[in-house]
């Protein structure tokens, strides 16, 4: 049994995308062995731990949140000796890992679904959920959420595509193959789970149709996302797995509140470490449709940061992000993509991470990568991507505009290989890369970085150890500045230190005068080295800055 149960409550996690992080076998797909061999990297930026997305064996309709065996190393990744290798090699050097756990659903091929299919008496027909008609939900990838099945007549449910049908949580069977397969990893010694889609894991008892919107088909998250029926479920596992193993665990929670996120976190609860809320990045419309060309309102975004800061506060620590492996990259989203690259990518880490919680850093984003600039259909990898291309034309798009709005929001701005190098395929692969690598690599790549003190790298790797070292940046209490446009300024204090961070969210200078206090204070990381900021109050485009109140 394990103690050590604070260890994330102030944690770095490193988010890797196994497919396009380090590709060791020359077959231009990312691999554990690429992963092994890229620790001293993860060690000198100073992560706790990684979260490595699912490497389980799939057909990889959804790049293997597809699972068709939770038992298995799917061999394009490598094998189980290779992840235990990997796991070793990892705790040798302090750093945990997280396994990506994708239990909503699984594969159309994996047995238990290929048995519940067989026929209408099958036993485990009722380890999926099978109707004799559908509503009118639409699946997230396009199209209706039931999918006939010609064999038997009825339809299942798969909330993501017909290629991952949604097990059947209510089934008690369901939930003990569940646990165990958690009790497997959790016996070789991995250190937590990052939890797919579980917020939608409890299905309501009846399916009522819903409004209808621009996809054709009615959103399904307000009848599915954190029925009361969650929480049961999750205590189960909680008491079972997650508490014996003192194991970290992130819910993936589409459409949580603020009040449901305290139901899945509060500690005397027990159900789950924290959950990633999607309030921040969906407000350009991602949550409930994503193909548009909304963007996000900054001063919509400082409030939603605020709120989550101010309601999780005391009863769990949020988990801090701005990319993932589903997100277009922040720098392209929020930052500037040309003259204020570097600027406004270390202006973005610093005013997320100066917050309280657990960081989370997705591949690439320590060097402020940018997306993927997509031309043409044929670029796209993403099922969602291909789906929502698709819905666009159909719906009178040309191709064009339909490209123009799925290259903005394609999860693949976020797939695209990992950039180490200037060299060939941005040093991901001597192969052929599974995705076309950012045509940027030359300018943005790790090796580069590495070499300079004042990159992103080196800016967030500060920023990771102020985080750790200093008790204000990771206790302390988070006090909203006077607002500004445009600006966003907080404090942190704890017992006897205030610190400020204060960010230049925008291209144009600002004037925000230094809070009271802080006039001569000590810098501690800054964006702009030689700013003026404390004497005249000027922040230049971009321009951030942590500072110690004397
Ligand atoms: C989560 C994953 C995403 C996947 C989906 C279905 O949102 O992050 O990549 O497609 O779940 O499993």
């Amino acid at each position: 049994m394990k103690t050590d149960t604070s260890w994330w409550k102030n944690a770095a996690v490193y988010e890797i995308y196994i497919r396009s992080f380090f590709d060791s076998d020359g077959d231009g797909i990312g691999d554990l062995n690429g992963i092994r061999q890229k620790l001293p990297y993860l060690s000198a930026l100073g992560v706790d731990a990684i979260w490595i997305t699912p490497f389980f064996q799939s057909p990889g309709v959804d790049n293997g949140y597809d699972i068709s065996d939770y038992y298995a190393v799917d061999p394009q990744y490598g094998t189980m000796e290779d992840f235990r290798a990997l796991l070793a090699e990892a705790h040798e050097r302090g750093i945990r890992i997280i396994l990506d756990m994708v239990l909503n659903h699984t594969s159309a091929l994996h047995p238990w679904f290929q048995e519940s299919r067989a026929s209408r008496a099958s036993r485990k027909r009722d380890w999926y959920i099978w109707r004799d008609e559908p509503n009118n939900w639409g699946s997230q990838f396009g199209g209706s959420a039931w999918h006939r099945d010609r064999e038997t007549g009825q339809y299942y449910l798969g909330l993501f595509s017909a290629a991952q049908p949604d097990l059947n949580w209510q089934n008690p069977q369901v939930r003990g193959a569940v646990k165990d397969v958690l009790h497997f990893w959790a016996d070789m010694g991995v250190d937590g789970f990052r939890l797919d889609v579980i917020s939608l894991i409890a299905k309501p008892e009846d399916y009522p149709d819903g409004e209808v919107n621009e996809s054709g088909f009615a959103d399904f998250h307000p009848f599915v996302a954190n029925n009361p029926r969650v929480h049961d479920y999750l205590r189960e596992l909680n008491a079972e797995v997650f508490a014996p193993y003192a194991l970290f665990t992130v819910g993936e929670a589409s459409a949580v509140t603020l009040a449901e996120a305290r139901k899945y976190c509060a500690a005397d609860r027990h159900e789950l470490s924290t959950v990633f809320s999607f309030e921040h990045v969906g407000l350009d419309g991602s949550e409930e449709y994503k193909w548009t060309d909304r963007r996000i309102d900054l001063e919509e975004l400082k409030r939603v940061l605020l709120r989550w800061q101010e309601g999780a506060e005391a009863c769990f620590p949020n988990a801090l992000f701005w990319c993932n492996h589903d997100q277009p990259r922040i720098v392209s989203r929020l930052g500037d993509k040309s003259t204020y690259r570097e600027r406004s990518a270390k202006m973005l880490a610093a005013a997320l991470y100066g917050m309280r919680g657990v960081a989370f850093v997705y591949q690439g984003q320590e060097l402020g990568m940018l997306g993927g600039g997509f031309s043409s259909r044929a670029e796209l990898r993403d099922i969602e991507s291909l789906q929502g291309y698709d819905a666009l034309r159909r719906a009178g798009y040309g191709d064009k505009d339909a490209m123009a709005i799925v290259s903005a929001k394609t999860r693949d701005n976020a797939r695209t290989p990992m950039q180490w190098s200037a060299g060939r395929n941005a040093g991901f692969s001597s192969g052929e890369p599974w995705i076309k690598p950012g045509e940027n690599h030359e300018a943005i790549n790790a090796e580069e970085q590495l070499k300079r003190g004042d990159s992103v790298f080196a800016f967030t790797r500060e920023l990771l150890r102020l985080r750790r070292e200093d008790p204000c940046l990771s206790e302390g209490r988070l006090f909203p500045c006077e607002d500004k446009p445009g600006v966003l300024a907080y404090e942190r204090r704890s017992d006897n230190r205030s610190v400020l961070v204060v960010c230049n969210l925008t291209a144009e200078d600002q004037r925000y005068p230094c809070p009271e206090g802080y006039a001569d204070g000590r810098v501690l990381l800054s964006n702009c080295p030689g700013s003026c900021y404390t004497a005249d109050g000027r922040l230049m485009p971009y321009e951030c800055a942590i500072l110690e109140k004397p």
